[in-house]
């Protein structure tokens, strides 16, 4: 067994407390959750410590519109994210918060160490500022229009449309997205972390094998690129800590957040008397986090732990994002679904197994894909696992009052059961589930072909062969044991009931102990199957999980059959969605009508910069002669999705307006435009 002295110290990332825990933050906690019930079961202790980050810029503004304090909202929230992790059997031996006294202590003695070392620098810089609301505006509360390409409505760090990356004093036209108000510079005094002074030992570490080879590539770059100061300190008003011995000014967030891991910890290990520093030094801390924030925690987490003479992570277990269908998890399409809402529909156990039966260890985007979940939960654990049981465990409690055979009459199949342990083990250390799920599940089919031979339910009707299926459903169910209990850190409920079912604890160590001349207890449904119906279900609930977050009400008590022509209120955008939405002229070079369709009309367009597209829109009915509009301009919406239709690919939508039919209008943008114009 590979389980060491030392405890194990493991964290997943802090979810942000202004939004709901959705499906891709699950994702992370069930890989880190499956690590560590099975790091358990070999006998390691595991400390499994997480919190919420609640501090911050975004989550002080969004109470603000909600009209309460960040305090009442951080706590509503807390109590969200808690119920929704318990839903999904996370085992946290601690959930904390970064708005807490520990952390609060830990940060600041963490500031003045480093500070009395020489990694603080304090110096001046100019912010952009807004006048009307009274405080320096982050990058994302910028926008303006782009300086390289003249995009409208980019944010202060970065442009959308050309990816061009600025800071946001060299957007043209700047304002505040808080209050609409153009920002003014204004000078503040800052502090910063001498994140430089940390190259030589963040190279050594990076080369103990702490990150996966594309991660440790991607530092290789940023060590190329030259390490920067970190800008640690914000000004008033924040939601945040103090910064000790300075007016009005509080850590970043990405300061006190890590911290928060020690924060969460040092709560539960003061419960008996440990101290946390004793504590960190003869531990192994392991980080779970997605790829969009290794920087904070292989550069500046590391570095200031080192500061301060402390241990660095052992390992960082960084993962890709889960899309839906293939996409981007959407909240239009309803794919981008809240925990709450799957748990509303289906077993957390589903979503455990899949997530699990794609996971490979390495950065990959991870595809949740609404047909293949429900094919495979039911083809696998439905119909591989417990099936085994189902189909055996009846005989035993009819024929035989419980109990099973005094041996197992095929000792080899057996083992070849408990010959995939270390198999299985390696790859749920190196978080290669998928790997260990394929081993699983072809003894499963092996399992499941030694039933059918023997057919038991044949050997059942006849009275002298009553030994004979004894023996038979003594095996499948020891084959089911051992398969369960390799299954058991991705599916703890199933596992829970099985282990009641047949009496015995399933225990790594067990697997090699057949479980014979012991009585079981009858059989119950252990699992349901799922159906497509409900995966329906769970995508509208979705929809209006975000209308409802829209501020309209949510309409949970709809009838089955509402009429399709429903007057609803328009669901609002808001600016920043608008904003989106790219606007061009464009100059009309053919148009004609599509013969085969009723509505359709074909338009080539000039977009300018010879850029040219095809687009297809249901106006025949008001233009009979469509060659009249050759040379005319019209609005596109140059940023639409491509769609593929019958007749070809349009490539974005032409505006018009009208009551329909003949009197539909394209809208015109012929005043001095030139193609490839924006529309504003
Ligand atoms: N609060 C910071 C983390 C601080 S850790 C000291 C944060 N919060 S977050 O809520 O935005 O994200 C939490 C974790 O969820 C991150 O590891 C992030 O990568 C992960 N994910 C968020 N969306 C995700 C997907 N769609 N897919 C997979 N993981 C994703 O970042
Ligand atoms: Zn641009």
């Amino acid at each position: 067994m590979t389980s060491t002295d030392k405890p194990l110290i493991v964290t997943c990332a802090l979810p942000y407390a202004n939004g709901s825990i959705h499906l891709g933050h699950i994702l992370e906690h069930i890989q880190a959750d499956i690590y560590v019930r099975f790091q358990r079961m070999l006998g390691r202790k595991v400390y499994f410590v997480c919190a919420d980050d609640q501090h911050g810029s975004p989550i002080m503004l969004k109470a603000q519109k909600l009209g309460i304090t960040p305090e009442e909202m951080i706590a509503e929230v807390e109590k969200e994210h808690r119920a929704d992790f318990a839903g999904f059997n996370i085992t946290y031996d601690n959930y904390y918060r970064t708005n807490s006294p520990e952390n609060e202590e830990i940060c600041t003695k963490f500031f003045n160490t480093l500070k009395d070392r020489g990694y603080i620098k304090v110096r001046k810089i100019e912010q952009l500022f807004d006048p009307e609301k009274q405080m320096f505006l982050p990058d994302r509360f910028v926008k303006g229009v782009c300086p390289k390409c003249k995009a409208a409505d980019q944010y202060g760090d970065n442009c959308e449309v050309c990816g061009a990356t600025y800071s946001p004093a060299e957007l043209i036209n700047p304002y505040s997205t808080i209050s609409g108000a153009t920002p003014v510079l204004k000078e503040s005094e800052h502090y910063f972390f001498d994140l430089p002074q940390f190259e030589a030992f963040l190279k050594e570490w990076v080369k103990s094998g702490v990150l996966q080879s594309e991660m440790s590539n991607k530092l290789q770059e940023w060590f190329d690129q030259g390490l920067q100061q970190w800008d640690i300190s914000r000004d008033a008003p924040y939601f945040g800590f103090k910064i000790p011995g300075a007016e009005n000014k509080y850590f970043y967030v990405w300061l006190d957040a890590p911290v928060g891991y020690f924060a969460s910890l040092k709560n539960l290990l003061d419960r008996s008397n440990t101290d946390i520093f004793d504590f960190v030094q003869n531990a192994d801390m392991v980080h779970f986090i997605g790829k969009d924030i290794l920087y904070f925690h292989s550069l500046f987490w590391p570095a200031t732990l080192k500061g301060c003479d402390l241990q660095a992570p052992k390992k960082i277990f960084v993962h890709g994002y889960v899309t839906v269908n293939g996409a981007k998890m959407s909240k239009s399409k309803g794919t981008f679904i809240k925990a709450s809402t799957y748990l509303k529909h289906f077993n957390s156990e589903c979503l455990r197994y899949y997530y699990a039966s794609k996971m490979n260890g390495k950065i990959d985007d991870l595809d949740f894909n609404l047909d293949d979940f429900v094919a495979k939960v039911n083809s696998d654990i439905v119909n591989k696992i417990v099936n085994l049981a189902s189909r055996t465990a009846g005989f035993i409690t009819k024929k035989f009052n419980g109990r099973l055979a005094e041996t197992v009459s095929e000792p080899e199949l057996l083992a070849k059961f408990s010959a995939i342990k270390d198999t299985v083990m390696n790859s749920y250390l190196n978080r290669e589930y998928s790997h260990a799920i394929r081993e699983i599940m072809n003894l499963a089919d092996l399992a499941n072909k030694y039933v059918d031979d023997k057919a038991p339910w044949v050997v059942a009707k006849d009275e002298s062969r009553s030994a004979e299926l004894q023996n038979i459903c003594t095996m499948a169910l020891n084959m089911y044991r051992i398969l369960i209990t390799y299954l058991s850190p991705i599916l703890p409920e199933l596992t829970a009931k099985s282990a009641e079912f047949l009496s015995v604890s399933l225990s790594w160590d067990s697997i090699d102990t057949p479980m014979v001349n012991s009585e079981i207890k009858p059989f119950k449904a252990l699992f349901n199957r799922i159906d497509s119906k409900t995966v329906a279900q769970m995508v509208e609930d979705s929809k209006e999980d975000i209308k409802a977050e829209q501020g309209k009400p949510a309409e949970k008590a709809k009838p089955a059959k509402a009429p399709a022509h429903d007057e609803e209120a328009p669901a609002q955008i808001s600016i920043d969605e608008f904003a989106k939405v790219d606007m061009r002229a464009a100059k009309v070079l053919a148009c004609e009508a599509v013969p085969e369709s009723k509505k359709l009309l074909r338009f080539e367009l000039d977009l300018g910069n010879g850029e040219k597209r095809q687009i297809f829109s249901g106006i025949k009915s008001a233009y009979a002669n469509p060659e009249e509009l050759v040379g005319r301009f019209v609005i596109v919406v140059y940023n639409l999705a491509p769609r593929k239709m019958k007749f070809g690919v349009s490539e974005g939508m032409i505006l018009s307006a009208g009551s329909g039919d003949k009197d539909i209008f394209l809208l015109s943008a012929d005043s001095g435009v030139k193609p490839g114009d924006r529309v504003m």
